[in-house]
C-alpha cells in the first residue's frame, strides 16, 4: 500500500495553504516583530506606516476584542506583545495590506522604542536567577542516595544537546475569512485544528462554535505545528475579523526560522553508579531545559524527558529532575521525540563514559543493562511483550557486530588520517500522549447511497501516511476496494475536541475511531442483509471483496446492499470516539501506566572520520525494528528513514546558534545545515522484526512516526569512537551536535599534530 499523496506531490497538484484558490480582495499580512530580546516598549508609533501605500490596517494588542493570550498549558504567552517584549521575533503588530510587499514596506516604517532589560539565553543562568516556567519535576524510584556506597564505579558528567529547526517544507501560515454568521473560517497549516480554533476563539472573544478550522494536509510539521501554528491562525482570524476581508499570513522561510521555537536545547548533569560487572545500580540526572520565553509545550516535553531518561535499560534506583528554564528565546516546542531524545542522549552519554572509564565496550554495557520482560520503569509501568532484547540480539547477529568491530579495528590500525567508529542504540519509546486526557480521537463516517465512503477524523496528514492507514482500515472493515474510500479534510465542524496529530499516536487513535464508526455502520448493513436474505443469524453474513455472502454463498453486491439499506431508511452514517483504554498517570507521585505500549528497536551506526578535515561520512545505519504487524513496508520504511536522517542531523550538523543578545545567527539554509542526499548513509538497512500483532495499535501495527529518530543518537557515539581512535588521550566533551568544526577543535586541542 502506497501513500496516496505521493503522486500528487510529485505532480505538484497537492494543495497547501498558499496554493488555495484565493478570493478577490484577499489581503496579506506582514508581522512587525521585536528586534531586541528583552525590553520594555516605550513607544510604538505606526502613524507613518498606516499611510504607506496599500495599507488597510495595523493591528496591535490594543485592538484584540477577546484575550491577548495563546498559552496552551500555561497562560503565559500574549499573541501580540503589549508592554514588554521577551524574544527577538515576537509579534508586536499586524500590518494588513493589498500585497505582501506593501505590508512589508509599511512594517519597515513602524517606529518602536525600547528600554532594554537583561537578556538570558542560557538555561543554567536562568535557573540561577530563578527564571523558571514552573517548579522542577522529579521522577524517582528505589533509593539512589543509599545506593552509591554499593557501587564499584561512580561516574559523573555533564552533557549538552542542541536545538533543532523543524524545517517543514511548508512554512507556517493560515488563511482566514469572515463568515456570514459573524464567525470566522481558518484554513491553517497545523497539526492541531482544535488548538487553532481554541486560540482564535479566545483572541476574538468568540465561543468555539463561531470558529471553523479546516486542514487538507500540511507540508510537514515534525511537532513544529502542534502548538505553534496557533499564533498564525489567530493572527489571520483577528485580521479577517477586524478588516472584514479574507486575509492570508504566510511566513517567509527566514521569518519562520527567526520567529518560531525549535527543539529544546538541554544542558544536563548525570551521576551513574555501576557494579563491577557493569550493572547499573543507580542513576541520577538533572535536566536544564531551555524553554524560551513562554511555556508553550515545554512542561509536557519535560515530562517525556523524564519518562525516557533510562531509555531501554532497567535501573533499580533512579532519581531524575527536570527544570524548565525561562530564557529570552522564541518559545521552544514539540519536535519529533518530544523531549525523549534529550533524555535518552544523557543516559547514553553516561553509559559511554562509564564504559570508557571501566575499560569495557560501550555496547557490551548497553547490552548488559537492557530491560527484561516484566521489568518496571522508574515511573512504575511494566514492560510487557517486550521485544527489546530480541531487537538487540537480532541487530548483533544479523549485522554481525563482532565483524564490524574487527573491521573497524583493522581499519584504524592501517589508517592514520581516517578513522572509523561505530555505536549501537536501543530505543524504547512510549506510545500515548503523556497527558492522559489527550488520548482520545473521533471520526465521522458516511456511506453514500452509491456505495462510496467518506471519512473525517481529527488526523492531519503531514507526509507520514496517516490518511493511507485510515483509508485502508475503513476499506478493510467494509471489505471494499480502497478507491471507494475518501478521506475528507480535517475540519472542526465534523470532528470536535480533537488532540493534535502528535505523539506518533495519530494513526492509532484516529484510525481506531474510524474503525469503530465503520463497524457501527457495518453492523447495520449486516442486519439489512439478514432481512433481505431472510436469515436471523447475522454470523452467516459476511462481506468480502465487495460481495455479500450468506452462508458462504454470494448473494448481493456492495452497491446492492447499500441501496437496500438506503431504501429501508437505515442510518448509513456514524460518529465514534476512541479513548485509549487502561492508561493512567498520577501527577503527584509521578507513577502509573501512561503508555498504551512501547515502540522498540535497535540500530548500529558506522562512520568514517576524515581526521584532517573533521568531516565524516556514515557508512551505514542498520536497524531491527518492531513494527508490530506493519500496514505498509513502504510507508513504515519511509518514516524510519526520515526519522533516522532527522536524528543524525540533530546529533551532527544541525546547529542552532543564538548570540548573547538572543539573535538567531543560523536563520537561513546557508548557515543552518540539514542532511542532504550526500550526507545520507551509504547503506541503510531496515529489518522488520517478525512479531505478534499489537492489539493496542491500529490493526495490529505499531506507531512509527517518532521512535526511529533516536537511532540517530548512535551517530554521536560512533563519531566519538572514531575520534578516540585518532586521539585516545583526550577526554571528549559530551556535547552535541558534534559538527565537523567541533570534531577538529576537540581532537587537536592538546598539541596533537597531524600524522605524517
Ligand atoms: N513524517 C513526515 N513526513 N512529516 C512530518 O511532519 N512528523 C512526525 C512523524 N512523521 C512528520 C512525520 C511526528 S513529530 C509525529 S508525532 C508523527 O509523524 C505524527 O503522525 P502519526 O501520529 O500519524 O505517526
Ligand atoms: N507527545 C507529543 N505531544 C504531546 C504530548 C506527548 O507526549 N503530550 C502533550 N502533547
Ligand atoms: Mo510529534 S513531536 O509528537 O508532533
Amino acid at each position: 500500500m502506497k501513500n496516496y499523496d505521493y503522486e500528487k506531490h510529485v505532480k505538484g497538484e497537492s494543495q497547501f495553504v498558499d496554493d488555495l484558490l484565493t478570493p478577490a480582495g484577499l489581503l496579506y499580512v506582514h508581522i512587525f516583530t521585536a528586534s531586541v530580546a528583552h525590553a520594555e516598549i516605550l513607544k510604538l508609533d505606526y502613524s507613518e506606516a498606516l499611510k504607506s501605500r496599500g495599507v488597510v490596517d495595523i493591528i496591535t494588542a490594543q485592538n484584540i476584542p477577546g484575550e491577548n493570550q495563546i498559552g496552551g498549558i500555561i497562560q503565559d504567552e500574549p499573541l501580540l506583545a503589549d508592554n514588554e517584549v521577551h524574544f527577538i521575533g515576537q509579534p508586536v503588530a499586524i500590518v494588513v495590506a493589498d500585497t505582501v510587499l506593501h505590508a512589508k514596506e509599511a512594517s519597515g516604517k513602524i517606529i518602536i522604542e525600547y528600554k532594554n532589560l537583561p537578556v538570558i539565553t542560557d538555561p543554567r543562568l536562568a535557573f540561577q536567577k530563578g527564571e523558571l516556567i514552573m517548579p522542577p519535576r522529579l521522577f524517582a524510584c528505589g533509593d539512589v542516595d543509599n545506593t552509591w556506597s554499593l557501587c564499584d564505579h561512580i561516574i559523573e558528567g555533564t552533557t549538552e544537546s542542541g536545538g533543532q529547526e523543524h524545517l517543514y517544507l511548508e512554512t507556517q501560515g493560515a488563511f482566514a475569512y469572515p463568515l456570514e454568521s459573524g464567525g470566522i473560517k481558518i484554513v491553517s497549516s497545523t497539526q492541531g485544528p482544535t488548538q487553532v480554533q481554541r486560540a482564535a476563539a479566545k483572541v476574538l472573544g468568540f465561543p468555539m462554535n463561531k470558529v471553523e478550522v479546516d486542514v487538507t494536509r500540511i507540508g510537514g510539521g515534525f511537532g513544529g505545528k502542534e502548538d505553534q501554528a496557533n499564533a498564525w491562525g489567530a493572527i489571520a482570524a483577528l485580521a479577517a475579523w477586524k478588516v472584514k476581508k479574507p486575509v492570508k499570513v504566510i511566513l517567509s522561510r527566514q521569518d519562520d526560522m527567526r520567529m518560531t521555537g525549535k527543539r529544546h536545547p538541554y544542558s544536563s548533569d548525570f551521576k551513574i553508579g555501576l557494579s563491577k560487572e557493569g550493572k547499573i545500580l543507580a542513576y541520577q540526572a538533572t535536566f536544564y531545559q531551555n524553554a524560551g520565553a513562554a511555556a508553550d509545550l515545554s512542561p509536557a516535553v519535560l515530562d517525556r524527558t523524564l519518562f525516557h531518561a533510562v531509555n531501554s535499560y532497567y535501573i533499580p534506583n533512579v532519581s531524575v529532575t527536570a527544570i524548565s528554564c525561562k530564557t529570552n528565546l522564541p518559545p521552544n516546542t514539540a519536535f519529533r521525540g518530544f523531549g525523549g531524545p534529550q533524555g535518552m542522549f544523557v543516559i547514553e552519554a553516561a553509559l559511554f563514559k562509564a564504559a570508557e572509564i571501566m575499560g569495557v565496550d560501550y555496547h557490551k554495557l548497553q547490552e548488559l543493562n537492557l530491560m527484561e520482560e516484566g521489568d518496571s520503569f522508574h515511573y512504575g509501568q511494566k514492560i510487557e511483550n517486550s521485544t527489546i532484547k530480541r531487537c538487540w540480539d537480532e541487530t548483533i547477529k544479523k549485522y554481525d557486530v563482532d565483524s564490524i568491530q574487527k573491521r573497524v579495528d583493522e581499519f584504524n590500525k592501517n589508517n592514520k588520517l581516517y578513522k572509523k567508529g561505530f555505536a549501537l542504540m536501543p530505543v524504547c519509546f512510549g506510545i500515548s500522549f503523556t497527558n492522559t486526557f489527550m488520548n482520545q480521537a473521533s471520526a465521522l463516517v458516511h456511506v453514500f447511497s452509491d456505495g462510496s465512503i467518506s471519512v473525517s477524523t481529527g488526523a492531519i496528514e503531514m507526509g507520514q501516511g496517516v490518511n493511507m492507514k485510515i483509508r485502508q482500515t475503513v476499506a478493510s472493515v467494509f471489505s471494499v476496494n480502497i478507491d471507494r474510500v475518501k478521506i475528507e479534510t480535517t475540519n472542526t465542524t465534523r470532528t470536535a475536541n480533537t488532540s493534535p496529530t502528535a505523539a506518533s499516536a495519530g494513526a492509532d487513535m484516529n484510525g481506531k475511531a474510524a474503525e469503530i464508526a465503520s463497524r457501527n455502520i457495518l453492523d447495520k448493513l449486516i442486519k439489512v442483509a439478514c432481512d433481505k436474505l431472510n436469515t436471523k443469524d447475522p454470523s452467516l453474513i459476511t462481506l468480502k471483496n465487495e460481495t455479500v455472502f450468506c452462508n458462504n454463498k454470494p448473494e448481493l453486491s456492495w452497491n446492492q446492499l447499500v441501496q437496500v439499506a438506503f431504501n429501508t431508511r437505515t442510518n448509513l452514517s456514524s460518529h465514534a470516539q476512541y479513548a485509549v483504554p487502561d492508561i493512567y498517570f498520577d501527577k503527584d507521585t509521578n507513577t502509573g501506566k501512561p503508555f498504551a505500549y512501547y515502540a522498540i528497536g535497535s540500530a548500529v551506526v558506522e562512520v568514517t572520520l576524515d581526521c584532517l578535515r573533521g568531516l565524516y561520512e556514515f557508512d551505514s545505519v542498520k536497524v531491527v525494528h518492531d513494527y508490530g504487524k506493519s500496514f505498509s513496508y513502504v510507508v513504515d520504511r519511509g518514516q524510519t528513514e526520515g526519522a533516522i536522517m532527522q536524528g543524525l542531523g540533530w546529533m551532527t550538523i544541525e546547529e542552532v546558534i543564538y548570540n548573547e543578545n538572543g539573535k538567531l545567527l543560523t536563520d537561513a539554509l546557508s548557515t543552518y545545515k540539514v542532511p542532504d542526499i550526500h550526507f545520507t548513509p551509504k547503506e541503510i538497512k531496515i529489518e522488520f522484526l517478525e512479531t505478534v500483532e499489537n492489539g493496542a495499535g491500529l490493526k495490529g501495527s505499531k506507531a512509527i512516526g517518532e521512535p526511529p529518530l533516536m537511532y540517530g543518537i548512535a551517530a554521536f557515539f560512533a563519531i566519538l569512537n572514531a575520534m578516540k581512535a585518532f586521539n585516545p588521550h583526550k577526554e571528549y566533551k559530551l556535547s552535541s551536535p558534534i559538527t565537523p568544526e567541533k570534531v577538529l577543535c576537540e581532537m587537536y586541542s592538546e598539541n596533537v599534530t597531524v600524522p605524517a
